[in-house]
């Protein structure tokens, strides 16, 4: 690491920032009627879900997590060039490399950072968070920044309705700061269990299943899942995984001010409160606005939660997630920070302000997926973006939107 400040002495990780970024483009549940055989009534019955966000074409992982990273940062009082440590969990990156976290370095103005990905599904950003608190108690680093940042509209089938409703796009992050004062993150429990792998996979793309013509055609390079398994999976580890968190940090579940769950479906989540014989009111929800972002979705949540007057300094609250792999993961944390400081810190970043460096040679198509782009163009629908890719040459560009 590079700070030579962060000491052994400094053990505590606290959070002292946290923001968010979602994109403008809101794709309703009726929106998804006119593309799969769905209803909105189903949609809403069977997840909660009422709209997710859709990335503009020129928005990436990165651009996302860099708002959203810029964001914590200015929360916490700090500068980019305070952070020594970027963590950035992604199944949805930018490319295969370089890392994620390496572009959001440069694009937050950050000349100092150790940067790298972690990729553990849904449950990556618990799974930086964690990595981040080990950092902290090492003494070697003082402040860390923790992203969860998915595009997963680009990475879904929209004719199969059992996976296209589930997902949307988002950013969102922690600065994790060394003290010595009390509080801050306590009790860890993180579990990998193997023989759900291919219970939510992504077949094509990797060593295994290199992309070519015939994995394109297959439609190998979307999202998979088994729903009924995910689910049964999913109940019962996001409670055992918050419990043994909550154990370790010494507290019962009803010392539990907030539970920021992993937003994947509103039934798990009322699964969770009945397992652990607590009231729906100390659930977090709000993936009827945002569907699933995946790594995205519990820091969204919890700088939302936070910002909406939902924890105050003293109170312990729980994050816990579960994903492919399957994974799981929870941290409970004992909130030090002046919770009214999150809003000044989203409105002190402009998503126009900060850009991801482009390749000299790009040369992109439209990202965003045929069938999404044609439900965008409907009038009354989603925005139009009125551009595409930085870089695309114009006559892609009359392909796409004539
Ligand atoms: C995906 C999920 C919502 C499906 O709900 P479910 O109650 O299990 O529904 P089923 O899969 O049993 O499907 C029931 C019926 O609805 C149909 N169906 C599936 N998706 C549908 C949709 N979008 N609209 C309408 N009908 C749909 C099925 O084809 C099935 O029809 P059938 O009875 O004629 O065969 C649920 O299993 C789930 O949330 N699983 C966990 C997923 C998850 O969290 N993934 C992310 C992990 S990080």
């Amino acid at each position: 690491m590079n700070d030579s400040s962060a000491t052994a002495t400094t053990r505590r990780a606290h959070v002292t920032g946290w923001g968010r970024y979602a994109p403008s483009q809101v794709l309703t549940n009726a929106d998804l009627e006119k593309m799969v055989d769905t209803s909105d009534e189903w949609i809403l019955s069977r997840t909660g879900i009422r709209e997710r966000r859709v990335a503009a074409a020129h928005e990436t992982t990165a651009s996302m997590g860099a708002v959203a990273g810029l964001r914590a940062i200015r929360t916490a009082g700090i500068e980019p060039d305070d952070i020594d440590l970027i963590l950035l969990a992604t199944l949805t990156p930018d490319y295969w490399m370089p890392s994620t976290a390496a572009l959001v370095k440069e694009a937050i103005g950050n000349t100092k950072a150790t940067a790298f990905d972690v990729m553990a599904a849904c449950s990556g950003f618990v799974y930086g968070f964690a990595t981040a608190q080990a950092y902290i108690q090492a003494g070697l680093a003082k402040h860390v920044l923790v992203i969860g940042a998915e595009l997963l509209t680009r990475f879904l089938d929209y004719t199969d309705r059992s996976t296209c409703i589930l997902f949307g796009d988002g950013a969102g992050a922690v600065v994790l700061s060394a003290s010595d004062e009390p509080g801050g993150a306590l009790g860890i429990e993180l579990t990998t269990e193997p023989q759900g792998a291919y219970m939510i996979w992504l077949p094509a793309g990797g060593s295994k299943a290199p992309p070519s013509a015939g994995t394109i055609a297959r439609g190998e390079h979307f999202v998979r899942m088994e729903g009924k398994e995910t689910y049964r999976f999913a109940t019962k580890t996001m409670a055992t995984t918050a419990l043994e968190s909550i154990r370790r940090s010494g507290l019962q579940p009803s010392d539990i001010d907030l539970f920021v769950p992993h937003q994947a479906n509103v039934r798990i989540i009322e699964a969770v409160a009945k397992g652990l014989d607590l009231p729906m009111d100390k659930m977090f929800v709000n993936l009827d606005k945002y569907g699933n972002t995946s790594a995205a979705s519990v820091p969204i949540a919890l700088a939302e939660a936070v910002n909406e007057g939902r924890v105050k300094v003293g109170d312990n609250v729980t994050i816990v997630a579960f994903g492919a792999g399957f994974t799981s993961g929870a941290v409970t944390i004992e909130w030090t920070a002046d919770p009214a400081r999150g809003i000044a810190g989203d409105a002190a970043v402009r998503p126009e302000d900060v850009s991801v460096r482009l390749p000299v040679d790009w040369n992109s198509v439209d990202p965003i997926p045929e069938a999404l782009a044609e439900v965008m163009r409907r009038p009354g629908s989603i925005d139009v973006p009125d551009d595409v890719a930085p870089g695309e040459p114009e006559r892609v560009r009359r392909e796409v939107h004539a």
